[in-house]
């Protein structure tokens, strides 16, 4: 029988980067328009016809929802030419459809890479996330852990006091105790109102960001998107799926969870070498969003490999209708 040939993760980046650069580049029309939706389609649309151009034999795994929710980039979708290396994609063509309509920091198009069977399947419910950068041992702040002695910890590792340490967070009613236990401790908190795979890639560059720690509930397919990103730039994460009712339990048991209380590790969440790619829609403090110019649509992108953990930043130019 004919083997497909293996996940060549280098050759693959490049076209990667164009696929998030192009969901970016889609949407730029809708920055600031104050519609979701459209912004979204304008998203999913590009990312889909040209992940469509690559050589593999792709299968969304995270992706716009369950196949009768979303009529394109559905979980199990199968994408790519057909032909070339048999890989799982995880993606979000618009992280912060809210952010984008309402021209607000840190919206991206993200998506990630690996071979078949590389990443979670995690259901479309919420996920319990905490989330720090490289550098510190492993299981240094945990979910078992209080929020204050998850910023107490930290601050013991990183030499300093929990006054120096910023705290991400976003900003939901179901958050207002931890929110309130976390002021207690004298962190500082980051308040976000979408986009928690950002919130959680700032923690891997806390000199840029000046976030050192991400936690709260939010979508559980952002987390696995996070997992990869923090698999490629250094830096723990740890996810805890949730489920408020039987259809979100339902959702597991489609996806192969059995064990509802697992706690997931990144390597757990993310088990295999991936790629990623994040072009910034909005400006942000990790990523400038796109740039329009008389002629042209200028965008920044990140692009990683986690078996290198080499991280590059690619500015791409693009002559505008
Ligand atoms: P969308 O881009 O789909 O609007 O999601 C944005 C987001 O903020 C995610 O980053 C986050 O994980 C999730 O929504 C939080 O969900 P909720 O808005 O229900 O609290």
């Amino acid at each position: 029988m004919h083997k497909p040939p293996e996940f060549h993760d280098r050759m693959l980046s490049l076209g990667l980067a164009r696929v998030s650069e192009a969901a970016a580049i889609a949407s730029a029309k809708l920055i600031g328009r104050g519609d979701e939706k459209a912004a979204d389609q304008a998203a999913v649309d590009a990312m889909r016809t040209q992940l469509n151009q690559l050589e593999i034999q792709g299968v969304v795994v995270i992706g716009e929802g369950e196949r009768d929710e979303a009529p394109m980039l559905y979980i199990g979708e199968e994408v790519g030419s057909g032909e070339g290396p048999a890989v799982d994609i995880a993606l979000d063509p618009l992280e912060g459809t809210t952010l984008t309509a309402k021209d607000m920091p840190n919206a991206l198009a993200v998506i990630a890479m690996g071979p078949r069977g590389s990443m979670l399947h995690a259901p479309d419910t919420y996920m319990r996330k905490l989330a720090i950068g490289p550098g510190y041992e492993d299981g240094v702040v945990t979910l078992a852990m209080s929020p204050t002695e998850r910023v107490q910890a930290l601050a013991k590792a990183k030499g300093c006091e929990p006054w120096n340490i910023t705290v991400c967070v976003l900003e939901r009613p179901r958050h207002e105790d931890m929110i309130a236990e976390l002021r207690a401790t004298g962190c500082a908190i980051r308040l976000i109102t979408d986009g928690d795979v950002a919130g959680v890639m700032h923690c891997a560059e806390p000199d840029q960001t000046g976030i050192d720690m991400y936690m709260g509930d939010g979508g559980a397919p952002e987390g696995v998107l996070a997992a990869a990103a923090l698999k490629c730039m250094g830096g723990q994460i740890f996810g805890q799926l949730l489920f408020r009712n039987d259809d979100e339990r339902g959702r597991a048991a489609k996806a192969g969870i059995t064990d509802l209380d697992r706690i997931y590790t990144r390597d757990e969440m993310v088990t295999g070498d991936v790629i990623f790619a994040a072009t910034g829609v909005t400006d942000g403090s990790l990523l400038p969003g796109i740039k329009r110019e008389v002629g042209y649509l200028t965008t920044e992108t990140l692009l990683m490999r986690s078996k290198t953990g080499s991280v590059r930043r690619m500015s791409y130019r693009n002559p505008r209708d």
